[in-house]
């Protein structure tokens, strides 16, 4: 598996601890800064992670600022991304068994390394489990193409 990471001035420390955890469970990390110390833009990280993810040259991304909500709003407008903000494990497995979330994101001004990890295996860990639930993600992205939704009009 090969993921991508990325994120603000205030989480570098923790996205480190992300990074250094995954990698010692085998799985391949390309990191888009930054790594920087100083205030940092972080809709440019958002963006390069989520670019990675929606051309599929990684399996999925990890976002993390002092909320995790700037960084996933700048990676949800790109084309092809299903980025959500989670600080517990729950929400974080059912994101990728209901909503196939293609990016993961959280805070580090929000919850602790532990959590993160725990928030990160859950996600890593689940799959999507399609039906129903491919339905209503194929409605969202038919709102992404075309800016309407066939199904309201109903
Ligand atoms: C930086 O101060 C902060 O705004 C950023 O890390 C993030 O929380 C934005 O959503």
């Amino acid at each position: 598996m090969k993921l991508a990471i990325g994120n603000d001035h205030v989480a570098i420390e923790m996205k480190n601890e992300i990074k250094e955890y995954l990698e010692g469970k085998g799985i391949e990390i390309v990191d888009m800064g930054t790594n920087t110390p100083g205030s940092f833009h972080y809709p440019i990280s958002g963006y390069k992670v989520a670019k990675l993810v929606a051309s599929g040259e990684v399996d999925g991304g990890i976002l993390i600022c002092g909320t995790g909500v700037g960084i996933s709003l700048a990676a949800n407008k790109v084309k092809g991304i299903r980025a959500c903000v989670c600080s517990e494990p729950y929400t974080a497995r059912l994101s990728k068994q209901h909503n196939n979330t293609n990016i993961i994101a959280f805070g580090a001004r929000v919850i602790g390394i532990e959590l993160a990890k725990m928030i990160v295996d859950e996600w890593i860990n689940a799959e999507f489990q399609g039906g129903r639930h491919a339905t209503r993600v194929d409605m969202i992205m038919e709102i992404e193409d075309t800016q309407h939704l066939q199904a309201a009009e109903n």
